[in-house]
C-alpha cells in the first residue's frame, strides 16, 4: 500500500473492497459494489455461506441468485474465511451483527472480534467503515483502539484545522438503512450518512460510498453518524407503540384504528403512518433502540420514551393471545386445549426474515397456556433453532379449505400478499386478525375479531 494515499483515492475505479459479514446487509452492499466495477471480496466466518456465494448462490430470498453468478463469473465477486487476505483490499466495509445479550445489553462481541480480526492485517492506507448499527461511541471507543494496536494511527480530530489532520489510515461510520422487501427504495437510492473519526477519513468514506447511492450526507463525525441511525429506528419504535397503545384503546371504545389512521393520513403535512401490530419484529427496531438507553445510563440519562415504547411494544404479543383467548371464549372454548393456526412466521408480510418476530414469542406464549399450535408461512417450509427459541420440529403445514376447518382458530399474525384471506375466512371457524389483512373480506365478517 502507498503510504501517501490520500482521501480522493477512493473515488477510483477498480477499487478492492473487502466486506466482513455477508448477511442482509453486507450482501447486497457488496454486490452493489460489484455492480459498479469494483472488486469486491466478502470475508464471513460461516463457511458455508462463503461455499454457497462461491457457488453463486443466494441464501437471502430477496437477493437474486443470477446476481451473484454473473458476479462471481466476472470476477467482480468473491467470498473468503481466511482474513489474511484483508491485506489486499483498499476499503473494509464491517456488516456484524450487533444483538443484545441476555440481559438486553448491547453484544459487540461480533465487532470487537472483527476488529482483531482486521488489526493484523490492516495496511498503511486502508479505509475501515463500521456499517453496523451502535451507540454513539463504538468506533471511536472500542473499533479504533484495537486497530491502533497494529501500530497504524487515525488520530480522533474534527474542525477546520484538522482538515488534513496526518494518519496512517482511514476510520469512518456509515449507518446501513436497508429495509428488507422494499421495492421502491434499494441500496443505490437511499442516502448514506457518513462520519469520519477526522475529516480525512470522513472525505475517503464520502468518495467510496458516492459510487453506490444516489447521495451521501456527510455529518462532523462517527458519533454523529451513530446518533442519526440511532434516532431513525428510536422514531419508529416510539411511534409504533403509540399506535399499539391508541389500537388497544380504540379496541376497547370499539373505534376502528385502521379507519382512524388512513384518516388521519389525509394530513398532507405533520403527520405520518405507523401502523399496529401483533408486537415489534426484525433485527434492528426491537433492539436498536436499548443500545442508546445502556450507553445513556453512563452520563446518568434515563431514555424514558425508549423504555415506555419498549413496555408497551413488549406487552403485544401478550395482548393478542389474551384477544385469542377471549374470542374462543366467546365460542365456548378455552384457550387451552384449542387448535390455533398462526398465518406468518416472518416479522412482516413478504419476506423471508423471522428474526425477533412477534409470532416467536406468540407461539411460547400460546404453548404456556396449553394450546395446540402450527403454522403456515410460505417463507418458511420449517423452522430451525435460534438464539431464544427452538421450534426445529416445527413445519409450515399446507393451507387449503381442509386443513383450515381443522382449526378452532386461525390467528393471521403476517399479512403475506400471497394469502387468499376471502377463502382464509370461508374456511376457518374464527379469524383473529392481528392486522387488518381481511379488511376486504366482505364474507362471514362474524368469524373476524380484529385484534
Ligand atoms: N437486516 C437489516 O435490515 C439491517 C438494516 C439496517 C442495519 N442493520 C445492521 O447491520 C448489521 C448487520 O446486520 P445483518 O442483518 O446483515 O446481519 P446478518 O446476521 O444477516 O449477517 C451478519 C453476517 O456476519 C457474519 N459474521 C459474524 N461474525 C463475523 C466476523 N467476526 N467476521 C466476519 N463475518 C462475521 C455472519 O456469519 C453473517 O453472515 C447489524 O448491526 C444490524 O443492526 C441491519
Amino acid at each position: 500500500m502507498p503510504t501517501d494515499r490520500r482521501p480522493e483515492f477512493f473515488k477510483g475505479a477498480q477499487l478492492k473492497v473487502g466486506i466482513m459479514g455477508c448477511g442482509y446487509v453486507g450482501l447486497p452492499l457488496a454486490l452493489r459494489f460489484a455492480e459498479a466495477g469494483h472488486r469486491v471480496t466478502g470475508f464471513d466466518t460461516d463457511p458455508d455461506k462463503v461455499r454457497m456465494l462461491n457457488a453463486g448462490k443466494s441464501y437471502i430470498e430477496h437477493i437474486q441468485q443470477t446476481k451473484i453468478q454473473q458476479y462471481v463469473n466476472s470476477r467482480h465477486f468473491g467470498a473468503t474465511t481466511d482474513f489474511e487476505k484483508l491485506k489486499e483490499v483498499d476499503a473494509i466495509i464491517i456488516c456484524v451483527p450487533t444483538p443484545l445479550n441476555e440481559y438486553r445489553e448491547p453484544d459487540l462481541s461480533y465487532v470487537e472480534d472483527t476488529a482483531k480480526a482486521i488489526q493484523p492485517n490492516l495496511q498503511r492506507g486502508q479505509l475501515v467503515v463500521l456499517e453496523s448499527t451502535t451507540y454513539p461511541g463504538t468506533t471511536e471507543e472500542l473499533l479504533l483502539p484495537i486497530l491502533e494496536k497494529s501500530g497504524w494511527k487515525c488520530p480522533i480530530a474534527s474542525g477546520p484545522t484538522n482538515e488534513n489532520v496526518p494518519g496512517d489510515f482511514f476510520l469512518a461510520f456509515s449507518p446501513e438503512r436497508e429495509d428488507p422487501g422494499n421495492k421502491q427504495f434499494g441500496l443505490a437510492q437511499i442516502p448514506k450518512v457518513v462520519g469520519g473519526v477526522n475529516p480525512p477519513s470522513g472525505r475517503a468514506a464520502q468518495a467510496l460510498y458516492a459510487q453506490v447511492v444516489s447521495r451521501v450526507v456527510p455529518v462532523s463525525s462517527t458519533r454523529a453518524a451513530e446518533m442519526a441511525k440511532l434516532l431513525e429506528n428510536i422514531f419508529r419504535c416510539v411511534n409504533i407503540a403509540l399506535v399499539n397503545e391508541l389500537k388497544l384503546l380504540c379496541l376497547r371504545m370499539g373505534v376502528d384504528v385502521w379507519e382512524v389512521i388512513e384518516a388521519a393520513s389525509s394530513k398532507p403535512f405533520g403527520f405520518m403512518p405507523f401502523y399496529p401490530g401483533p408486537g415489534l419484529g426484525g433485527h434492528c427496531i426491537p433492539v436498536d433502540p436499548f443500545y442508546l438507553s445502556w450507553k445513556a445510563r453512563e452520563y446518568d440519562f434515563a431514555t424514558r420514551f425508549i423504555e415506555l415504547a419498549g413496555e408497551v411494544n413488549t406487552g403485544m404479543p401478550y395482548h393478542v393471545v389474551d384477544s385469542l383467548a377471549e374470542a374462543l371464549n366467546q365460542h365456548k372454548k378455552s384457550l387451552k386445549g384449542s387448535k390455533v393456526l398462526i398465518l406468518g412466521v416472518a416479522y412482516k408480510k413478504d419476506v423471508d426474515d423471522l428474526r425477533e418476530s412477534p409470532t416467536l414469542k406468540i407461539m411460547e406464549i400460546l404453548k404456556k397456556r396449553g394450546a395446540e399450535f402450527d403454522y403456515n408461512d410460505p417463507y418458511f417450509p420449517q423452522l430451525h433453532k435460534m438464539r431464544h427459541y427452538d421450534y426445529s420440529d416445527m413445519k409450515s403445514v399446507p393451507l387449503n379449505a381442509e386443513t383450515l376447518a381443522k382449526y378452532d382458530a386461525v390467528l393471521i399474525a403476517t399479512d403475506h400478499t400471497g394469502y387468499d384471506y376471502a377463502a382464509i375466512v370461508d374456511a376457518a371457524k374464527l379469524v383473529v386478525d392481528t392486522r387488518n389483512a381481511t379488511r376486504r373480506v366482505l364474507r362471514h365478517r362474524d368469524k373476524i375479531v380484529p385484534c
